[in-house]
């Protein structure tokens, strides 16, 4: 039996592990263990995905919590360190650029285990993001490098990791989209919210999204972009499915007043709501007239979807979402963002579909018939296992 163990923490894990499972299961001599952080643990940022996704309950859930970033990855390496020696596994699978993912790899690889990295090589050459340091790191440490876009091929020749470790294989993300689109389009959200009645088409409406620590924590930045999509809501609704995180600042930076709490169908102005679950939000982006977030799957789903998107950010890992997609990187300034979005909703374009090479759904596939094919020639490394 080849023995794998995935892990994962934060709310954009999950859905980039979820068709990784699904091609586990074809194999009967891979052996699969699933570990959550507990990174993220409200329902509405984790346990409410489980069952949108058809992921099966974590085997093990380290309950690591919230805490600064040395307490979380910390606790997360002294947590999942005996899950590895009593489990022995031959590999460790880790997604995305997440606290939980530079805990689990760097525990694994000082314990002799080989990592591959899904989701490896982007770069945003930004290192006062959390992310960038996490991706750069877990690159550095993995055996198997699976990437996403040719940028990240490229990023991870120039750091010079040798060819036989990377692996352009697509986007397990957009395999989860493709998989779920259909099913997304039966969820109620967009009656519920009053742009949609009785099965006709939508009226204009946007979704924004924010949660990067550079935009939410400091009060004058969160305070210029509120300013300018209230301006943009002044004629249809924005929705704005807001994260635990970004609440607590809302709060208290005393900016609710640029909320809309009112319930009336014909609202207008951001139309505060909680987290929402994966089919709900997949639906209320694919009928958006605009979305604005600094979310990096959301940049990646947008440009799977055509939908425009207007990145509130000054750089990005993905730029194969504006190469090849509907995405555009317009910063934080509001004078900037409220005069893309109006040439965005002036010059309505045909929505696009064209996605970038190898988003095609089958990117797990690849992924899992490489594992396999790598592992089944090695000989377990249980013994390899150092403590
Ligand atoms: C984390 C990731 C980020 C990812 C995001 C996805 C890191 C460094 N950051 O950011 O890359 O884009 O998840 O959403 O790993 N909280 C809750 N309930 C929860 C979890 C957190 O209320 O279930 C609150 C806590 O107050 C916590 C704060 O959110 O302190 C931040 O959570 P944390 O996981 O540290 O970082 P995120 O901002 O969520
Ligand atoms: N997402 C969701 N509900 C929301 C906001 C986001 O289901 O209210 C999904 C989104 O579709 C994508 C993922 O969460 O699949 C992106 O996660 P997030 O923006 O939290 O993190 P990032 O991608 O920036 O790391």
């Amino acid at each position: 039996m080849i023995k794998l163990l995935s892990v994962v923490g934060a709310r954009p894990n999950f859905m980039k592990i979820a068709p990784i499972m699904r091609e586990l299961n074809r194999f009967p001599d891979i052996e699969h263990c699933l570990v959550h952080s507990g990174q993220h643990y409200d329902d509405l940022l984790s346990g409410n995905f489980f069952a949108d996704l058809g992921l099966h309950k974590p085997d093990v859930n380290l309950e690591a919590g919230s805490g600064s970033h040395a307490v979380q990855t910390a606790e997360i390496m002294r947590r999942i360190e005996p899950v590895l020696l009593d489990y022995k596994p031959q590999m460790v699978v880790v997604v995305g650029d997440v606290n939980s993912t530079i805990a689990a790899a760097l525990t694994a690889v000082k314990l002799g285990i080989d990592v591959a990295h899904i989701e490896a090589g982007l770069r945003s050459f930004d290192m006062t993001m959390p992310e960038e340091i996490n991706r750069k790191l877990t690159d550095a440490i993995s055996s198997l490098l699976f990437v996403t876009e040719q940028s990240g091929v490229e990023n991870l020749k120039r750091e010079g990791v040798p060819d036989e470790k990377i692996f352009l294989v697509g986007n397990v993300m957009i395999d989860s989209l493709l998989r779920h689109r259909d099913q997304a389009a039966k969820s109620p959200i967009l009656d519920r919210l009053g742009v949609r009645r009785n099965g006709s088409a939508c009226r204009p409406y946007g979704v924004l999204t924010l949660h990067r620590p550079s935009n939410v924590d400091d009060p004058k930045t969160l305070l210029g972009i509120l300013t300018a999509v209230n301006a943009l809501a002044a004629e249809f609704p924005v929705f704005f499915p807001i994260h635990p995180r970004t609440r607590k600042n809302i709060e208290s930076f005393g900016l609710m007043r640029y909320l809309n709490d009112a319930s009336a169908a014909d609202r207008v102005g951001i139309v505060p709501m909680d987290p929402l679950g994966y089919l709900d939000f997949l639906s209320l982006n694919d009928h958006a007239r605009i979305v604005l977030t600094d979310s990096g799957g959301v940049q990646e789903e947008t440009t799977a979807l055509g939908v425009p998107c207007l990145t509130l950010r000054e750089n990005t890992e993905r730029p194969a979402t504006v190469e090849h997609g509907s995405n555009q990187i317009v910063g934080v300034k509001p004078d900037r963002i409220l005069a893309a979005a109006r040439s965005i909703l002036q010059n309505p374009a045909a929505r696009r579909s064209q996605r970038p090479p190898l988003w095609d759904g089958k990117a797990a596939s690849r992924i899992v018939a490489i594992l396999h094919e790598q592992l089944r020639r090695e000989a377990p490394r249980v013994s390899g296992v150092r403590s």
